[in-house]
């Protein structure tokens, strides 16, 4: 499959909806937001009033579409001020992969005493960063994601460049045995705790002792694995500790990854 990249603008913003409604969550508003949506409604009452009931033969919740079609409608508005940025990815004419891009003072767009450390730049000189990649699950494993990365890196450089960083997963470690004793046990189980000794860890020069992070055979984390950035230069510099999982029996760690581009001439 021959897959091409568009950057995200008001021209491409239709394939940026269509991708949007045919993947199951995009977290990317919380990142230029700095914070979650404020709740529709508290209770599960409110919520039915509000939105009618859920359709759960269909699993279809009401409050999922109305804060999916929320999300579309803000980032709109900042494709139009020229604030928000990505790179979509096609397969033929359809979109099938989404990295997000920006500058770190619009990542997020508003700052304030209440922005949690996790939603902003880990490091002052950073003038960039990626925060997310998502490829539709049938298009997972063919390097959808790792051609969104990369043209986002040259779309940075087209845009004057300078140090882009970014915070993916140290590696990916198959859940399967997690998952069945959550489910027989409990996830703060005694049998988890057990499990966990063993969990995986790696070694990364510079930044220390790094934990495996869950992931499936379909799916890693948005916010890409390690290897997808060394390989186009990215280096460690540390350990995220901000976006680290700080729960033992659910564990992660991410790991910061900066690169400096020079601006194209
Ligand atoms: C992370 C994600 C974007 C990867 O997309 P992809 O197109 O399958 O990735 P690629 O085929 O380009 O692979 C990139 C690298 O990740 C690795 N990888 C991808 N999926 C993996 C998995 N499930 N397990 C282990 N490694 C995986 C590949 O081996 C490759 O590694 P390499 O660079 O060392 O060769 C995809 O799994 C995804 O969309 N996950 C869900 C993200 C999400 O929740 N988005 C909503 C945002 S809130």
């Amino acid at each position: 499959m021959r897959f091409t990249t568009r950057e995200l603008s008001r021209r491409t913003f239709a394939d940026f909806e269509a991708f949007h409604a045919s993947v199951h969550s995009c977290g990317c508003m919380l990142s230029l937001r700095g914070r979650h949506l404020s709740p529709v409604a508290v209770t599960a009452e409110e919520r039915a009033k509000l939105l009618g009931a859920p359709d759960r033969s269909k699993k279809k919740f009401p409050h999922h579409e109305w804060w999916m079609a929320r999300n579309v409608a803000e980032m709109k508005e900042l494709v139009w001020a020229g604030q928000a940025h990505g790179i979509l990815v096609y397969a033929d004419k359809e979109p099938v992969g989404w990295c997000q891009f920006g500058r770190a003072e619009e990542l997020p767009i508003v700052r304030t005493e209440k922005t949690p450390p996790n939603r902003i730049a880990r490091d002052p000189t950073s003038e960039w960063r990626i925060t997310c990649l998502t490829t539709r699950r049938d298009f997972r494993g063919q390097g959808v994601a790792t051609r969104a990365l990369t043209a986002a890196v040259e779309a940075i450089r087209k845009k004057g460049g300078g140090w882009i960083e970014s915070t993916p997963v140290a590696y990916p470690q198959s859940k399967r045995e997690w998952r069945k004793i959550k489910r027989t046990y409990g996830i703060r189980s005694e049998e988890m705790k057990d499990y966990l000794k063993t969990w995986p860890t790696k070694h990364i020069p510079g930044v220390g002792t790094v934990k495996a992070a869950l992931s499936t055979s379909q799916t890693a984390d948005y916010r890409g694995v390690m290897t997808m950035f060394e390989n186009l230069g990215f280096k460690p510099t540390q350990r995220d500790e901000h976006g680290s999982s700080p729960n033992w029996w659910a564990p992660y760690d991410l790991v910061v990854m900066r690169l400096k581009v020079d601006g194209a001439a």
